[in-house]
């Protein structure tokens, strides 16, 4: 069956929860590492205030016992901590007393067209679901994905390539040194010139009632080759990865490997020629593909990017029209961030996270860690002897 997982909770609702599937027994669980990835999630320069005023804390309610997953489905929840002034406005029960209604639809977000399809004047039915507060649940399913992998050899890290215009040199090889300057780094950047860059363009936009959106890499090192399939349209690994990724919020484009610069290349310059040597095993000197050729990894390094929009609830409103009186005025205005490219980063890391670990199970089977391990082994030394 592979991993699964289903989340719930509004953006001002009383916490979010999240049931992950299909995890084997026997795998270590640090609550501090699903803490920290959710704390990374939350940072990031451009963030709007209520990220600052909330500490999100993973609370296992299933699942897991004595810091050992028990192969039951795993349920986490999260406390959000601003329901509390949101009490009256989110009730569950009762009659809506603030008549305050949310009637001015954002161009860019899912107000008017979530309006249309549930036939609801109050935005706010359908605001509240479509908030990226979701990927904060996404991002403790990315963390438990990502300690399977661990367990496998596997690391899955994440930068930002650029945010609007301020570009990071583009860079074949990341050093260890540079993964540690994109994860101290407030904007996930692995260079300090972009870097400053990067904050002076976030500056700017918010200084003009202005939001900004940008470029996220994900990088998985350790894969085996093999993960994913040909046979069939929906178990190619590419496209599980770009569907992953283009479910994030305000994502719009996924590229692997070269993605949109290949398209413009000759096949000579775009593909990766194959190598042999008896220590090595096949390899290649180039790795344009990003490490993914007919739906299967190729033992390469994996390399996605995801492209965001620039956030759509601006300070500086767009015209729009109040639902109810069909008379034009500007846009709502939501407390709100700025930019979410560092923030969205993690969460790009996370269903990249999840999709890999379901193409690990899916290849290996198991119910226990130790089952997944003995099988992984067996399948490298069948590589080997290739
Ligand atoms: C981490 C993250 C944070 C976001 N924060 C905001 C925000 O504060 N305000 C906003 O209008 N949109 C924000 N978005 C984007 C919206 O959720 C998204 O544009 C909206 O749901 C419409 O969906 P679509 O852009 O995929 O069409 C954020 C997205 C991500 C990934």
């Amino acid at each position: 069956m592979g991993l699964r997982f289903l989340t719930a909770g509004e953006s001002h609702g009383k916490r979010l929860v999240v049931i992950l599937d299909g995890m084997p027994k026997g795998l270590p669980i640090e609550n501090e590492r699903v803490r920290s990835e959710l704390k990374r999630r939350q940072g990031g320069y451009g963030r709007g205030r209520r990220m600052q005023i909330e500490s999100d804390t993973p609370e296992f309610l299933s699942g897991v016992r004595f810091g050992k997953t028990l192969g039951s489905p795993i349920a986490v929840s999260i406390e959000n901590e601003d329901f509390q002034s949101w009490q009256d406005a989110m009730a569950p029960f009762g009659e809506q007393t603030d008549k305050r209604a949310v009637t001015r639809p954002r161009p860019g977000h899912a107000d008017l067209a979530g309006g249309l399809k549930y036939h609801t004047h109050e935005l706010r039915d359908i605001l509240e679901r479509a908030s990226a507060r979701e990927t904060a649940a996404r991002v403790v399913v990315g963390a438990l994905c990502k300690l399977l992998l661990q367990a496998l050899g596997v690391r899955v890290l994440g930068h930002v390539l650029s945010i609007g215009k301020a570009k990071a040199p583009s860079k074949q090889t990341l050093s260890e040194a540079d993964w540690q300057r994109a994860l101290a780094s407030e904007v996930a950047c692995i260079d300090p010139n972009a870097e400053t860059d990067m904050i002076e363009a976030i500056e700017q936009a918010k200084k003009d009632g202005d939001t900004l959106g940008g470029v996220a890499e994900v990088r998985v090192l350790g894969l085996v080759p093999g993960l994913g399939s040909h046979v069939q349209w929906d178990l190619k690994l590419d496209g599980g990865l770009a569907r992953a990724l283009m479910s994030i919020p305000a994502i719009k484009a996924v590229a692997i490997g070269e993605g949109f610069e290949a398209a413009e290349k000759k096949g000579s310059e775009v593909h990766d020629a194959i190598f042999f040597d008896k220590k090595q095993g096949f390899y290649r000197k180039t790795n344009r593909s990003g490490g993914l050729e007919g739906g299967m990894t190729t033992g390469e390094e994996l390399i996605v990017r995801a492209f965001m929009k620039p956030i759509a609830t601006l300070m500086n409103p767009l015209p729009s029209v109040n639902v109810r009186t069909k008379q034009p005025e500007p846009a709502e205005i939501e407390r709100s961030d700025t930019c979410a490219v560092p923030a969205m980063c993690v969460v790009a890391e996370a269903m990249v996270a999840f999709v890999l670990a379901d193409a690990y199970l899916q290849k290996l089977g198991g119910d226990t860690l130790g089952e997944l391990i003995e099988r992984l082994d067996r399948y490298k030394n069948l590589l080997e002897e290739y």
